[in-house]
């Protein structure tokens, strides 16, 4: 599954396409300028999909940190240095990848688009991007992994609360070739995010973003018997409750209205609810997964060295640095500000990736040269899968790809070991 450079187009032949396009009046089918892709998907979605797709937690401090951050790091430029050729090909897992860039993985995706998951996985087949699937996927990992082929792919779990489903997802995952189990570490509970408490809107009561559950046998065994908690109080019935409940039954697999009459829908939803994640998970857990798989085991939230070491300590074989895009702890350190320190607890020992903030080329040149072995992309292919379906999310990759090589060439950097070896320099101004 190893995917060449060759397979996209070089940044200057993208670059030359869209200028040579605009001569036929045509422009690139999504904005360039990340503000302006963030703006303009925004006016196609509705107020619940904006909250929830762009919203974070509490005043989204972590939000604009993940984002200010960069501005720390300056690059400094090397001249006459020839970038005739320049390589962005990249290690992922003992593979070689076109550039070091992966999906990240985002779920309820349907919110902005019928074919969601489906749609980037063609995208990420068309660039050779691997593709992070998501544990709360609009689609079942094994549709996705057939639109995938051959293009790398990792499953991310959610440990939830039945060990035994953590097992039966780990086996389906492993089915469909996942080269990794990326383990999400930072939700564990859902953070306090306003905007979508505003809209008292979470799309997993109304079926979306379940598919991985309602596709899973020992989900529907365990839905099967579900006792719902009596206790909780419940909302009054008012026709928007009714309007849920045919969601429901809209959303999740089988006939509407038996879903509907004989309350299939409801109870899986219940369920999904009860056993979506695990509060009590601790270093502990991590045997479990072990046993479970032979695939490599990558911890995706890790922020504090410490946690870096304990990865470590306990056997997996990377680190995402992530704080989930600020939507989980309002205030937390941005990620590009954790990742030097998480890359020199680990001293080489285990690869380093990072995501949260990333929109252009030139923080995924920082990043690198700050010690990730690749990046993961989140929001920015979801705003292009929005304003365009499959061409949307393939254009904002190649946006991308292309601005990184052309930062890197014009860095004086031919490859991605030049980049680990140019260093940043600090703003002056920093913390002035
Ligand atoms: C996410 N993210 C996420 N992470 C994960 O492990 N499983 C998931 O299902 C989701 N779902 C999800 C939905 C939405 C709408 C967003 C925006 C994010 C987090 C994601 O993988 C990644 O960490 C962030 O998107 C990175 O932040 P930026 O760069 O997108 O701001």
């Amino acid at each position: 599954m190893s995917v060449s450079s060759s397979q996209r187009p070089s940044a200057l032949e993208h670059q030359a396409r869209i200028y040579l396009r605009g001569g036929a009046g045509l422009t690139p089918p999504v904005p360039v300028d990340p503000l302006s892709l963030e703006e303009k998907a925004q006016k196609y979605m509705s107020p619940a999909a904006a909250a929830y797709i762009i919203g974070g937690a509490g005043r989204e401090r972590t939000i604009a940190f993940n984002r200010q951050d960069f501005d720390r790091w300056q690059i400094v430029p090397r001249m006459l240095r020839d970038v005739g050729t320049r390589d962005t090909s990249s290690s992922f897992l003992g593979q070689t990848i076109a550039s070091p860039l992966m999906l990240a993985p985002i779920g309820v995706l349907e919110m902005v688009h019928k074919k969601a998951d489906l749609a980037v996985a063609a995208a990420a087949t068309a660039t050779g991007t691997p593709m992070v699937i998501s544990n709360q996927a609009s689609f079942p990992m094994e549709s996705i992994a057939r639109v995938l082929g051959e293009t790398p792919r990792m499953f991310q779990l959610y440990w939830s609360k039945s060990n035994e489903l953590v097992k039966s997802l780990v086996k389906r995952a492993e089915d469909i070739g996942s080269q990794a189990i990326v383990l999400t570490l930072d939700t564990t509970m859902l953070g306090w995010r306003n905007r979508d408490l505003e809209e008292a809107y979470l799309p997993f009561l109304r079926g979306q973003g379940i598919a991985q559950y309602t596709s899973d046998p020992v989900f529907r065994k365990l839905a099967e018997s579900f006792q719902p908690d009596v206790s909780v109080s419940k909302p009054p019935v008012t026709p928007a409750t009714i309007a849920m409940l045919l969601k429901q039954a809209d959303n999740v697999p089988g006939s509407f209205l038996k879903n509907l009459t004989s309350g299939k829908a409801l109870r899986l939803v219940r369920a999904f609810i009860h056993y979506f994640v695990r509060p009590s998970l601790n270093w502990e857990n991590l045997a479990f997964l072990q046993d479970c798989t032979s695939l490599p085991i990558i911890l995706k939230g890790i922020l504090h060295p410490e946690d870096a070491k304990l990865a470590v300590q306990y056997g997996v074989q990377g680190i995402i640095v992530s704080n989930h895009g600020g939507r989980q702890v309002d205030g937390a350190m941005s990620a590009i500000e954790a990742l030097p320190k998480v890359v020199s607890a680990v001293e080489g020992k285990i690869p380093v990736w990072m995501d949260s903030g990333i929109r252009t080329g030139a923080d995924m040149f920082k990043a690198i040269a700050l010690g990730a072995q690749a990046v993961c992309l989140g929001r920015p292919y979801v705003y292009g899968l929005t304003l365009a379906g499959k061409k949307g999310v393939q254009s904002v990759i190649q946006h991308l790809q292309a601005e990184f090589e052309l930062t890197m060439g014009l860095s004086g950097c031919k490859n991605i070991a030049e980049i680990r070896q140019s260093s940043l320099e600090e703003r002056v101004s920093w913390r002035n």
